[in-house]
């Protein structure tokens, strides 16, 4: 299959070239955002996420038992539009 979507992915290093988070965009859609257990409650997830807005992100899935993204995503303008019990889709609000 000929792959026409391109992933384009954000990440935060530290000076020493360590990863302390990533995300990705493949179309509209944010996926693989993870920021490394000790760097965790301080904003770096959330800088990820706008970045990827910025470059278009519009739409997501998220297990809905995962509490700390579904309330970082509703804190970064994120809404739940579906639900199939184990995911929810979640969808940009506002703007466009
Ligand atoms: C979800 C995850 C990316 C959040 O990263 P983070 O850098 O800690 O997030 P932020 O510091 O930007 O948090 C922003 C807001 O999200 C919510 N949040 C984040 N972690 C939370 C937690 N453990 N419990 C409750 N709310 C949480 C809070 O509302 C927080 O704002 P506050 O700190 O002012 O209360 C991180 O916990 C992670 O990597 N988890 C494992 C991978 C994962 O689940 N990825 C998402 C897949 S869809």
């Amino acid at each position: 299959m000929v792959m026409d979507r391109l992933t384009t992915e954000v990440s935060i290093l530290r000076d020493n070239k360590e990863l302390i988070g990533k995300g990705r965009i493949t179309g509209d859609v944010i996926h693989d955002l993870d920021v490394e257990l000790k760097y965790r409650r301080r904003g770096i997830a959330t800088e990820i996420v706008r970045k990827l807005i910025g470059l278009g992100g519009r739409r997501l899935f998220v297990h809905v038992k995962n509490m700390p993204a579904i309330r970082l995503y509703q804190k970064c303008g994120f809404e739940i539009v579906d639900d199939d019990g184990r995911f929810y889709k979640m969808r940009l609000m506002g703007g466009e």
